[in-house]
C-alpha cells in the first residue's frame, strides 16, 4: 500500500470526488443521476449532502463507497482511487432495520461486522464489542434481539456495528429519517459525540436541513438531476453544539436562510425571502 501519511503531505486532498457523471440504464431508458460532481472532504470534518428526493445523494455516497462504479469521474481517498469499499470507510444503510440480522442478538449483531473483517481473535471480538455496545450505550440489552428494541436503539446497534470496525470515515445515509423526533435528537448527539470523541471523517447525508446544519462543518446541497454542486457552505459555528442555543444563534438562521433559499428556488417554491436570499 502506499504511505498515505506522504501523500497527505503532497498536499492531495483526504477525498477527493472528480467529476462524477452518473447515468442508470434499464427498461429502455437512461436516467442522468449526477451531472459532474466534483467535492473534496477534508480528513475530521463532518459533511452533510442536501438536496430533493431522487437528486444522487445514495448514488454519490454509493459511489465513494465504491460499491457503485461512476459512468464517468473518480474518487479518491488519500490519492487512491476508490475501485471497492476500502476499510477505511463504513457505510451506515438508511434501512437500519434491514441492515441488523433479526435473528442475532444485539451482541451477535455488532460482533458479526468483526469476525467478517476477519484476522480478530475471539477475545479481541468480544472486548470490542463490549467497549463499542457501552459506547452508544446499550449496557444491558447485550442479549436482547432487534424486535426487543425501540427504533433508535435498533439504530445505535447499527452505529456501533459500524464503529467497532474503527473506520476512519462514516457514511450515513439519511441514518435518522424513520424515528421520532425526540430519538433523532438523541442520535444526532450521539454522532456528534462519537464524531468528536474518535476523530472520525463523517459524511451524512439528510434531506433535513436543519439537521445538515446543526451536524456539521460543512453543508454541500445538490441540485435537482442530473445534480451538481449547488451550494458549498461552510459552517462555522461553536463547539459543542447546543440543541437548542445553537439552533438560535443568528449564523445558524442564516446558514438556514441561504440553504432553504438554494433548495426552494431549485424546486420552483421560491418564496418571498427565498427571492431576497444572497
Ligand atoms: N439502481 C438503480 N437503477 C436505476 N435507477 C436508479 C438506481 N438507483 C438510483 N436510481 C435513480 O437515480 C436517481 C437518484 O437516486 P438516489 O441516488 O437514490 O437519490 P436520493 O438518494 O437523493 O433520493 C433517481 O432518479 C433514482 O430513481
Ligand atoms: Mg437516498
Amino acid at each position: 500500500m502506499r504511505d498515505s501519511s506522504a501523500a497527505l503531505r503532497a498536499g492531495a486532498p483526504y477525498i477527493a470526488v472528480r467529476g462524477i457523471h452518473k447515468s442508470y440504464t434499464g427498461h429502455g431508458r437512461t436516467t442522468r443521476a449526477l451531472g459532474g460532481v466534483d467535492l473534496q472532504v477534508e480528513q475530521g470534518s463532518f459533511v452533510s449532502i442536501v438536496g430533493p428526493s431522487g437528486c444522487g445523494k445514495s448514488t454519490l455516497q454509493q459511489i465513494m463507497d465504491g460499491l457503485v462504479p461512476a459512468t464517468e469521474g473518480r474518487v479518491e481517498l488519500q490519492a487512491r482511487p476508490v475501485t471497492e469499499p476500502p476499510p477505511e470507510i463504513l457505510y451506515v444503510f438508511q434501512q437500519y432495520t434491514r441492515s441488523l440480522f433479526p435473528w442475532k442478538t444485539v451482541e451477535k449483531n455488532i460482533a458479526y461486522g468483526l469476525e467478517n473483517r476477519g484476522g480478530l481473535a475471539p477475545a479481541e471480538i468480544a472486548a470490542r464489542t463490549r467497549e463499542y455496545i457501552g459506547l452508544v450505550k446499550l449496557d444491558g440489552f447485550e442479549r436482547h434481539y432487534p424486535w426487543q428494541l425501540s427504533g433508535g436503539m435498533q439504530q445505535r446497534v447499527a452505529i456501533a456495528r459500524a464503529l467497532a470496525c474503527r473506520p476512519a470515515v462514516l457514511l450515513m445515509d439519511e441514518p435518522f429519517s424513520s424515528v421520532d423526533a425526540l430519538t433523532r435528537v438523541g442520535l444526532q448527539e450521539l454522532v456528534l459525540r462519537l464524531w468528536r470523541e474518535l476523530g472520525l471523517t463523517i459524511v451524512f447525508v439528510t434531506h433535513d436541513t436543519e439537521e445538515a446544519i446543526y451536524l456539521s462543518t460543512r453543508v454541500v446541497a445538490l441540485s435537482k438531476p442530473p445534480s451538481v454542486v449547488g451550494m458549498d457552505l461552510q459552517i462555522d459555528l461553536p463547539h459543542p453544539r447546543d440543541q437548542i442555543t445553537t439552533r438560535e444563534l443568528p449564523r445558524y438562521l442564516e446558514y438556514r436562510h441561504r440553504l432553504l433559499s438554494q433548495l426552494f428556488t431549485d424546486e420552483g417554491l421560491a418564496t418571498g425571502a427565498a427571492k431576497e436570499a444572497p
